[in-house]
């Protein structure tokens, strides 16, 4: 590795993330001029442009790929028995309780995780910020009032639905009540018998669906983290469970064929193994609808937490629909000559998740001759942009028209930025900054000097992100070489059939 002192992979913070997406056009607060959304971001030119490779990735490996998958795009207003049926009007609760003074909500169970102010009697009433669940170190007293204002009474806990509500046409009433859907999987059940008849599927088969999904959360945060409008990709996977696979039920053996799948896949494109770990849920932490669920944890800069969860929705859903419309969500077995009630296996990803367990595993700082170098070591197929093309010169001419077809003609494939605005050395910086894996650059070698009589040699220099090395290519190879490349191409191999370039 040419020119490079150290390399250190940084346990990033959530804090230069959230600078590094701002400054470069990822993430942006939303609606930031008036002074921002509570817990709501809009995705910028870059930002967008990850996120649909995430979703692109996802949708090309676990459906376009599979013979036993297809897809749906269902509307995100659904029958508002749907959420009857699914348990969500009843169960998708949170306890609250309110301040009586200052009217701020806390969930119940996070009062007592909370700082809380304290006026002490024992020191004239002076005002103390006391760590979570500690007692006053000159009273003794314990959090009895509202741990921010320190004055208020707390309401009794009560249920509070996590789902937003909305009416569906003119006329706010009862009777109009929608609500937007909190998970895209609800889709899949209430079409399924849609699904299984349109595209005539056989068990086990699945049924996946990427969108926007809803949740009124009382405490979001941490960036993107928790939202309350986020992109989720959910798969319900069904199965025959009276089947057997390698001697154990159906739907246990693909549970634990889907954990691994999706422990692999985010391996595969670039999340480190030792930052991610899979976890068990206690039984009295099971959902309603759950036989078993296994949480695929990541160790995001605010500690381990929840990636996506892989559950055992067993056959409740399509009960509870069949239960609720009236109409057979069955299954005909044809060779026990029986209608039976699929199980389903169902991989429920946070998309916007997925999108900063990413960003912080790339994110690497190094310093390289004195100067410190910010990468983001996206894999090829995630990064926003996949090559810069750079002149060396901008008052060449010729130089400017070369690098600007040679960005035309790589645009029809990928997506290719012309970038002239500062030195070449602060160009490659900011496209390490944000994952570019290759620059191109055009030079005077490449056009020559038609004044002094000089042809060039029609080939420019390719740079590779992570290694800084650079190789010398005709012109009329980068569509082959980018192809190689860009699909899993070794750098190495790629550089060993061309001159090194300085
Ligand atoms: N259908 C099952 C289901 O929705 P979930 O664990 O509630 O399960 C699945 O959500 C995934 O969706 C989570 O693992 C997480 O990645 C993402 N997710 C859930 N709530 C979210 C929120 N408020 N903000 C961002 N992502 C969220």
């Amino acid at each position: 590795m040419r020119g490079r002192d150290i390399l250190v992979p940084m346990p990033v913070t959530m804090d230069t993330l959230v600078s590094l997406c701002k400054r470069r056009g990822f993430i942006f607060q939303s609606s930031e001029i008036y002074g921002g959304t509570g817990s709501c971001y809009d995705y910028g030119p870059l930002g967008v442009e990850l996120k649909q490779n995430i979703k692109r990735l996802l949708w090309r490996d676990f459906v376009q790929s599979r013979a036993d998958m297809v897809g749906i795009d269902a509307s995100i207003l659904m029958h508002p028995t749907v959420w009857k049926a699914s348990g969500h009007l009843d169960h998708f609760t949170d306890p609250m309780v309110d301040c009586r003074e200052c009217k701020l909500r806390f969930r119940a169970d996070d009062v007592d995780t909370l700082p809380w102010t304290h006026y002490c009697p024992a020191t004239k009433g002076n005002k103390f910020t006391i760590p979570p669940g500690e007692p006053c170190s000159h009273c003794g007293a314990r959090r009895t009032l509202c741990p921010d204002c320190g004055k208020g009474l707390l309401t009794a806990p009560r249920q509070f639905n996590l789902m937003f509500k909305t009416f569906m046409g003119p006329v706010e009433e009862d009777a109009s009540v929608a609500y937007l859907r909190p998970e895209t999987a609800q889709a899949m059940f209430v079409n399924f018998d849609n699904v299984l008849q349109s595209m005539r599927m056989k068990l086990p088969f699945g049924i996946a669906q990427a969108g926007r999904s809803f949740r009124n959360e009382i405490t979001p945060g941490n960036f993107i983290f928790r939202t309350r409008e986020f992109e989720q990709m959910e798969i319900e996977y069904f199965v025959n469970p009276r089947d057997t696979v390698e001697g154990r039920p159906a739907d246990e053996y693909w549970h634990d064929r889907w954990i691994a799948d999706c422990m692999a896949w985010f391996q595969r494109y670039g999340l480190r193994e030792e930052n991610l770990k899979l976890r068990e849920h206690d039984k009295d932490e099971l959902s309603h609808y759950s036989k078993r669920t296994v949480d695929i944890d990541y160790r995001f800069p605010i500690g381990w937490s929840e990636l996506m969860g892989i559950a055992n929705r067993t056959d409740f859903d399509l009960k509870q629909h069949a239960k609720f419309s009236g109409k057979s969500l069955t299954y005909f077995d044809e060779e026990r000559k029986e209608h039976v009630v699929p199980y389903v296996v169902e991989p429920a990803m946070g998309v916007d998740r997925a999108l900063l367990a990413f960003m912080a595993d790339a994110y690497v700082e190094e310093e390289v001759r004195g100067e410190k170098r910010v990468v983001l070591r996206f894999h090829p197929e995630l990064a926003p942009v996949k090559v810069a093309v750079l002149p060396l010169l901008k008052k060449r001419d010729e130089i400017v028209r070369r690098a600007r077809a040679i960005r035309a003609d790589l645009a029809k494939q990928w997506r290719v930025v012309y970038d002239d605005t500062a030195a070449i050395g602060r160009l490659y910086r900011r496209q390490d900054e944000v994952g570019t894996p290759y620059c191109v650059t055009v030079d005077v070698q490449t056009v020559g000097d038609s004044e002094k009589g000089e042809a060039g040699d029609g080939k420019v220099t390719i740079r590779d992100r992570d290694s800084m090395e650079q190789a010398r290519v005709p012109i009329d190879a980068l569509p082959a070489v980018f192809h190689e490349l860009l699909s899993g191409g070794a750098w190495a191999q790629v550089a060993a059939r061309y001159p090194a370039a300085k």
